[in-house]
Order: C-alpha cells, then sequence, then structure tokens
C-alpha cells in the first residue's frame, strides 16, 4: 500500500470523482482507494467491498474512528450494499476476475443507483507494459491475469445505461493503465 501510489494513478482518477461524493468501491482490496479519498476530504462517505476477507480485516483495523467508511466481506454473487451511492469506483478489479464472470461483474453497475463510474484497469493493447504487469500479478498475487480492451469495457458499461464521458491512459513507469469515467444516461 505504500508503494502503490508510485504505480497506480490515485492522483488522476481522483480529480473524477465528485466532491462530497458517496462511494462504493467494488473490490477495494485493503482499502488504500477509499483512505486517500477520506484523507483528502474528497468524499463524504465510502463503502468498500471485498471477496479477499484478509484484506477486508486489514482495512478495517486501519480504519480512522472520524472516517466515515466501511469495508464488508462479499462473495462474488453476493448482493452489493443497498444504500445509496452516487459513485462507483473499481479499480484493477476486473483482470483478477475470469473470463466468464468479467461481463456478468460490470452489468452488476446497473443494480445500483450510482450516477458515476471510475474504472481503471491495466491496458492489453501496451504490450510491454501489459507483460509487466503479468509478471508483477504472477509475482506478487500468484495469479495469471485476465486482461479485457478498453472498447469491450466502454461497450458493457454502455449497455449498463451509462455515457462515457472519457476514456483515457495513464502510464505509470512500466504500467499501461487505461481509465474509463461514465455516468448515467439521462
Ligand atoms: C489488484 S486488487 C486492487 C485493490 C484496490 N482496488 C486498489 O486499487 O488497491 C484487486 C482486488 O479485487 C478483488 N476482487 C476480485 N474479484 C472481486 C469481486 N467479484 N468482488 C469484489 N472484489 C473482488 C480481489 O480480491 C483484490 O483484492
Amino acid at each position: 500500500m505504500t508503494y502503490r501510489p508510485r504505480i497506480c494513478p490515485y492522483h488522476t482518477l481522483m480529480q473524477h470523482v465528485p466532491q462530497g461524493a458517496r462511494v462504493l468501491d467494488v473490490g477495494c482490496g485493503a482499502g488504500l482507494w477509499l483512505f486517500l479519498l477520506a484523507r483528502f476530504r474528497q468524499i463524504a462517505e465510502g463503502v468498500g467491498i471485498e471477496v479477499d476477507a484478509r484484506k477486508v480485516a486489514t482495512a478495517n483495523a486501519l480504519r480512522r474512528p472520524d472516517e466515515k467508511l466501511r469495508f464488508l466481506s462479499v462473495d462474488p454473487g453476493d448482493q452489493w450494499p443497498q444504500q445509496e451511492f452516487d459513485s462507483l469506483t473499481m479499480i484493477d478489479v476486473l483482470h483478477h476476475v475470469t473470463p466468464d464472470h468479467q461481463k456478468p461483474l460490470l452489468q452488476r453497475i446497473a443494480e445500483t443507483s450510482v450516477r458515476r463510474i471510475l474504472f481503471k484497469d491495466i491496458d492489453p493493447a501496451m504490450r510491454l507494459r501489459r507483460t509487466m504487469n503479468t509478471l508483477h500479478d504472477l509475482v506478487v498475487t500468484h495469479q495469471r491475469p485476465w486482461y479485457r480492451p478498453v472498447e469491450t469495457v466502454c461497450r458493457w458499461i454502455e449497455e449498463a445505461g451509462f455515457v462515457i464521458r472519457e476514456q483515457s491512459w495513464a502510464p505509470m513507469f512500466w504500467y499501461g493503465h487505461y481509465f474509463v469515467v461514465a455516468d448515467r444516461a439521462a
């Protein structure tokens, strides 16, 4: 968590989270993204959901009492929290999900009432950078990644009822990141 902000463009992503938002962060890991948003006073409230119960325990242990953050352990098929959120974020989650489960995971955003989606992943089109991330994942998580091109992700987000507002790239060191900002269709 100490070094992740040096390789993941959180500073760029933060600019796309509306000030004072209530954020649902899907695949929150140990909570780093929500901690950054809360400590920079960008959000009013955040809920992180995560399938790895040990990471949820770490996030809850790091949470300060004055922060309106909650971290919940979920199974992949569990219902997401039903409270009202303004924004949903999903950072580097999709490539950890097996191909058959990727579209169903993104389709679930249609079940929420969020107005904004902020999605980030590794761009498979940047071949050398993709290889570097694959090595990273094999060493750090012992998992092979399943990348999806930005075009596919944008199509799935649109099918869930959102309009793509921005599609950008933010390489950092040898990691090739892309991100998508989408708003609920009027
Ligand atoms: C690379 S980590 C990213 C964590 C965090 N988003 C960040 O930026 O630091 C990907 C996380 O997604 C979680 N994950 C994978 N599939 C998930 C699912 N269906 N629901 C919730 N979390 C999931 C993994 O357990 C892992 O902690």
